[in-house]
């Protein structure tokens, strides 16, 4: 019911006033808890509702701050055995959003990794990027367009994080975007992608249902590119044959061990 009333207001054009009405049910929702929980975090700074509903579809600072703080863990358990010890990390959170995963991902203040770990968050939604440089410390943030290039050099990065981003983009943008974050990888570089794999089938019409069966990348377009409306869905297949020429497949986890983290998580090695 839910993906056929998604499928309509797409059609009608009126997928913008379906989230606007997501939006506001939602601010009600969270209205009291997100008070109690500001009370109980007065130090905790958190973003505005609309940037947090923008990225990850729910106002809740609890959401917020548990979720960023549990999937920048596991995301951190997962990369920490592949990467050389010692040495300084430079690590990317391409599609940041409001940070709600970067901001654990520091060393010392909120986060909880090593020294020699430096990160930068990117985003092609500039009012996320004004937000997270005025409220987020230790993390270098930079506004990209919706299409490549970044602003750093080749082989730059040792790790790049894109948590749900490939998830709003077409398969041409995901052609450009692998060879741009290949480009801005060290050689043997982490890639860690999360996906939306055959979890999400169900939420799946019957012909992108059989479109993911035979392997093909499901896009779910109509509205602009790059926001959560516009969907991509990847079978594991797709993933195979369009990242692997440029990169080694490590690890592809379908149920991870995370709480609130139903995507694929893709290991990848440039
Ligand atoms: C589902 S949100 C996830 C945000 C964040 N990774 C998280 O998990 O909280 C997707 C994010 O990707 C960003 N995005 C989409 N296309 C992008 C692109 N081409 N370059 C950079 N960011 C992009 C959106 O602005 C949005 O912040």
């Amino acid at each position: 019911m839910k993906t056929f009333l998604y499928m309509l207001s797409r059609t009608l054009h009126l997928h913008g006033m379906l989230d606007s009405c997501l939006y506001f049910k939602n601010c009600l929702r969270h209205r009291k808890p997100n008070l109690r929980f500001q009370e109980q975090h007065p130090d905790f700074i958190v973003p505005p509702t609309q940037l947090a509903f923008d990225a990850y579809h729910t106002v809740s600072y609890e959401h917020y701050h548990n979720m960023g703080a549990a999937q920048a863990q596991y995301f951190m358990d997962t990369i920490t055995p592949h990467l050389p010890q010692h040495s300084q990390i430079n690590m990317l959170d391409w599609g940041c959003g409001p940070a709600r995963i970067i901001r654990h991902m520091t060393s010392g203040w909120e986060g909880t990794a090593p020294e020699n770990v430096h990160c930068y968050g990117a985003d092609y939604n500039q009012k996320s990027i004004s937000w997270c440089r005025e409220n987020i410390q230790n993390v270098h943030f930079f506004k990209n367009e919706l299409e490549p290039p970044l602003p750093f050099d080749d082989n730059f990065f040792d790790v790049v994080i894109a948590r749900s981003v490939f998830t709003h983009l077409s398969a041409s943008m995901h052609d450009a975007w692998l060879r741009e974050l290949h480009r801005i990888l060290k050689p043997g570089g982490l890639l860690l992608a999360t996906l939306q794999g055959r979890n999400f089938l169900s939420k799946m019409t019957a012909s992108e249902q059989k479109a993911f069966e035979e392997g093909a990348l499901v896009v779910r377009d109509g509205v602009t590119e790059g926001k959560k409306g516009f969907s991509a869905f990847h079978p594991a297949k797709y993933v195979h044959t369009h990242f692997s020429p440029r990169f080694t497949i490590i690890q592809h986890v379908e149920n991870p061990p995370c709480k609130g983290l139903v995507q694929d998580v893709w290991l990848l090695r440039a």
